[in-house]
């Protein structure tokens, strides 16, 4: 889970690669690195720390040539140091590599190779350039070096190397990581992410896995790892590249926030066909069983409660990562369902081919169009709500709700009707950020000394809960748990002392009573009380007013102003919420 970038063109590659590495950024950001060719010698800079605290220490920019790889490294194997930060070198320093994946048998392989070669990392990807050393000496071309590399490997990787003898060429492969081509007259691009050339170029052509690509400034070619030429052509890539950029805003994620109008705008746009014909899939599955990670489970487990209400049946949700361990269950009758913003990350990727190998069905619900679980999926409704770079999920909740509440109704048939009642979805959310915007600030300014915060709610808004409890956890590092409110009672109510703040979602809905019940128990033990409702009670020490909406839709007005809250919170924390420490947006390793 890291970017990686590989440019070659007419003019100095070294500016283009940083800029490409800051749309890469949200990849990794613990130590980046460029690599270029000039003058037949391979020139190196990389570090630890964000980009552009490297850029500012080592001039990155500087580097000569026009030609070259640079990556932003999240870390895996090895720590943050600057001799584990990417590209890596071979001994004699005449090629360079940028990789982004797990390479699983590198110790194996290390063990091999070390009695010749010296390794100064402790990184899975060192393996590849004195791997590509020993053919390359052996009089391969790097293209037949690079094929040959892959042989060797095994895991997931999409790694790209330059070779100072060959110096007009990159060549790339990839084996279960992203790797897309960008093409543009005489400039050639191979990276993670197409965001990474999107400002130079929307004409790209997917890399798939066990494909090699080599390219020159003028001609890109594809092999596969039998050396045969493969024929791809470019398609368009939809986003425009300031979407990707912060249009003024002081971050990503607040940005991501205040956009939710414009998202849940844009999650309604569905081709009704298409939402119908999977509600029909849906409903003659024998089972549906929903896999996700993290936000895109929490947005599953709300999916769960619509379908069951619609008459979709009860449906398992499964994280990802344990779908191995019920993967017995699977079989050509179910259809699964995978929610993931990315469409990259690993565990859910793992999940569907092991569930594709049993003959299941897939559904999908993805934002990024190119991305690889989409390409996997039999039928995909996309969240259209642009890029979201700031690493915690925000809008693409929003819209992941939108477009579960979309199939909901379209199982039930009344699509026609849910379309009109979510119609008002954008200024319900509107007028929460207008509501609450100054009064969250205080309260996490109020709140920026806790440790430890309780999140309660009961029935779907329990996922409400648990989701923002994670928001807060990402951004704000704080200890944070969404539990329901009954539970509380049954144990953790006995970390509760004076001041310990408990959010209570509870609107005036099916729990309402309940939930309060729950909430004078803490209150009694102490507990400085933030009731996020649309009726104010004598309980709570904070109100944090929602919109009145019909009973289904309280998930949706909920999640806003505690989206919100966990961002204020970091602010007053000093934490920069877009780049939260140890995380990453796309985990693209198991
Ligand atoms: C939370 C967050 C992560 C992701 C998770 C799944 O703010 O960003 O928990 O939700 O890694 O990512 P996707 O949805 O891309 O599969």
């Amino acid at each position: 889970m890291c970017g990686i970038i590989g440019f070659v063109g007419e003019e100095q590659a070294a500016p283009i690669i940083l800029s490409s590495l800051e749309n890469l950024e949200y990849r990794g950001y613990d130590s980046a690195g460029i690599a270029t060719i000039s003058d037949g010698k391979i020139c190196l800079k990389k570090d630890v720390g964000h980009l552009e605290e490297v850029q500012q220490k080592h001039h990155l920019d500087e580097l000569p040539g026009v030609l070259g790889i640079g990556h932003v490294r999240w870390a895996t194997h090895g720590g943050v140091t600057a001799n584990n930060a990417h590209p890596h070198l071979d001994c004699s320093g005449n090629i360079a590599v940028v990789h982004n994946g797990i390479i699983e048998n590198y110790r194996e392989l290390r063990s091999r190779l070390k009695s010749k070669h010296n390794f100064i990392s402790q990184t899975d990807t060192e393996v590849i350039p004195h791997l590509l050393e020993d053919y390359l000496n052996d009089g391969a071309s790097l293209e037949e070096g690079v094929i040959r590399v892959t042989k060797q490997l095994q895991g997931s990787y999409a790694f790209v190397a330059i070779y100072s003898r060959e110096p007009g060429k990159i060549v790339a492969a990839r084996q279960g990581n992203s790797l897309i081509v960008g093409l543009a007259d005489g400039r050639k691009f191979i990276a993670s992410d197409s965001l990474s050339f999107l400002k130079m170029t929307d004409q790209a052509i997917f890399v798939e896995d066990g494909e090699i690509v080599v390219a020159t400034k003028d001609k890109v070619r594809f092999f596969n790892q039998d050396s045969l030429e493969l024929e791809k052509s470019p398609g368009k890539i939809d986003w425009k590249w300031d979407e990707a950029t912060k249009q003024g805003y002081d971050s990503f994620t607040l940005k991501e926030i205040l956009e939710e109008p414009e998202t849940a705008r844009r999650a309604l746009m569905q081709d009704k066909n298409l939402v119908m014909d999977m509600a029909l899939g849906i409903l003659r599955a024998r089972q549906v069983v929903f896999i996700g990670c993290g936000t895109s489970r929490y947005a599953a487990l709300l999916g769960r409660y619509v379908f069951s209400k619609f008459g979709g049946g009860f449906s398992p949700v499964i994280i990802a990562s344990e779908y191995p361990y019920f993967s017995e269950s699977i079989d050509s009758n179910t259809l699964v369902m995978a929610v993931s913003q990315s469409g990259e990350t690993a565990d859910i990727l793992e999940a569907v081919r092991a569930a594709k190998r049993k003959s299941a069905t897939i559904f999908s619900i993805v934002n990024r169009v190119d991305s690889s679980l989409a390409r996997m999926s039999n039928k995909v409704l996309y969240l259209n709500c642009g890029p979201e770079i700031g690493v915690v999920a925000t809008k693409s909740f929003v819209a992941q709700l939108i477009i579960f509440y979309l199939l909901g109704f379209a199982i039930g048939n009344k699509l026609d009707e849910g379309l009109d009642k979510l119609a008002a979805a954008p200024s319900w959310i509107a007028g929460n950020h207008r509501e609450n915007g100054k009064g969250l600030i205080k309260l996490a300014w109020k709140l920026r000394k806790r440790k430890d915060f309780y999140y309660i709610a009961r029935g779907t808004n329990f996922h409400i809960a648990g989701e923002a409890a994670l928001k807060l956890k990402e951004i704000a590092y704080v200890h944070a748990d969404g539990m329901p409110a009954g539970e509380l009672k049954h144990g953790s109510l006995a970390l509760i002392e004076k001041g310990t703040p408990v959010i209570a979602i509870c609107p005036e809905d099916y729990t309402f009573h309940e939930t309060l019940s729950n909430v004078e128990e803490a209150k009694a033990r102490g507990a400085f009380v933030i009731g996020v409702s649309d009726r104010r009670e004598d309980v709570f020490d904070k109100w944090i007013k929602i919109p009145k909406v019909e009973e289904i839709f309280y998930p949706l007005v909920s999640i806003v102003p505690l989206q919100l809250f966990a961002y204020h919170s970091a602010i007053a924390r000093g934490l920069d919420p877009d780049k939260p420490r140890n995380l990453a947006k796309s985990v693209t390793v198991k």
